[in-house]
């Protein structure tokens, strides 16, 4: 058992949903927590401003040295790093066809590049420490979801990414860890880049039946502290991941007709 209590906890993408979540919950579980999005503004309206178990810092994971200058002040205020959660990310809609190839690399710029940027840094006192990687990854990391080309790639590349760190580490007492949430409340879709890059501001979900991001960022801080290797969330996940194992020429069928199903879905347009 890990307990993350007094522990320096740095949360990327906190200014709402699963990393707000994360946060919130850590701060509960005694942990000093360090948070970055890219809005201020965003930040300090969901955070306490004044609590000394907080750092709000504004960073875009995208960028190199905004990741190493967060992770400076978090050291310089606190020491170092225990515990990092990459967790900020964007996603996508739009058919591979019509999306601007800028689209793709800016979701790999941030869901990607930002894990690594933010490990690299992080790592030496995390590993002096003896503590945790973690990042928050999709069922899009084990199985490729259509008119979601870069976010499926992003979030592959994350796990082998932090499947191969984890084995570099075997034997250091680092534990790096992914996580599959299943469809969690959010804005992930409303800031969904559509074909030309803009957020697409809607969701084509009812996002008040999906899992709370608060009961999310419980399991996924239960899970550091048990140490796990990763975690997928839900049954329909966990189902998923098992059948693209073993049936994956059923999986392409299902997946599609699940996305095709979808309103307004890309998907339409091969159909007419
Ligand atoms: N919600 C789901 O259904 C679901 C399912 C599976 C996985 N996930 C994953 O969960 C993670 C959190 O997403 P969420 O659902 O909580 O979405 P969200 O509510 O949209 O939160 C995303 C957070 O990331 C920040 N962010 C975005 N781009 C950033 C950048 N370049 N640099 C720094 N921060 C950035 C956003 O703040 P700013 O815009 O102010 O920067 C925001 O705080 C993502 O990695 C997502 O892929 C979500």
């Amino acid at each position: 058992m890990y307990s993350l209590k007094d522990k320096v906890v740095v949360i990327t993408g906190a200014s709402s949903g699963i990393g707000e979540a994360l946060a919130k919950e850590a701060l509960k579980r005694g942990s000093r927590v360090a948070v970055c999005a890219r809005n201020m503004d965003k930040l300090q309206a969901v955070f306490e401003t004044g609590n000394e178990s907080i750092l709000l810092y504004a960073a875009d994971v995208s960028k190199e040295v905004d990741c190493k200058t967060f992770i400076d002040a978090v050291s310089a205020k606190w020491g170092g790093v225990d515990v990092l959660i990459n967790n900020a990310g964007v996603s996508m809609r739009a058919l591979f066809e019509d999306a601007d190839i800028n689209v793709i690399k800016e979701l790999m710029d941030i869901n990607f590049w930002g894990t690594a940027y933010c490990s690299k840094y992080a790592l030496p006192s995390i590993l002096r420490n003896k503590g945790n990687i973690t990042g928050v990854s999709s069922i899009a990391g084990y199985r490729g979801l259509p008119a979601r080309t870069g976010y499926s790639a992003s979030k592959f590349a994350m796990q082998g990414f932090l499947e191969a760190l984890r084995t570099e580490l075997l034997n250091t007492g680092v534990n790096v860890m992914w996580v599959c949430p299943g469809f969690t409340a959010s804005n992930i879709r409303n800031t969904a880049r559509n074909a030309s890059g803009k957020v697409q501001g809607e969701t084509p979900l009812d996002e008040g039946k999906l899992m709370s991001a608060e009961t999310c960022a419980k399991i996924i801080l239960d899970a550091i502290e048990k140490k796990k290797r990763s975690i997928v969330m839900t049954g329909q996940g966990k189902l998923t991941v098992w059948m693209n194992k073993l049936l994956p020429g059923l999986a392409d069928k299902l997946v599609h007709k699940h996305f095709l199903a979808e309103p307004g879905s890309p998907l339409q347009k091969y159909e007419r």
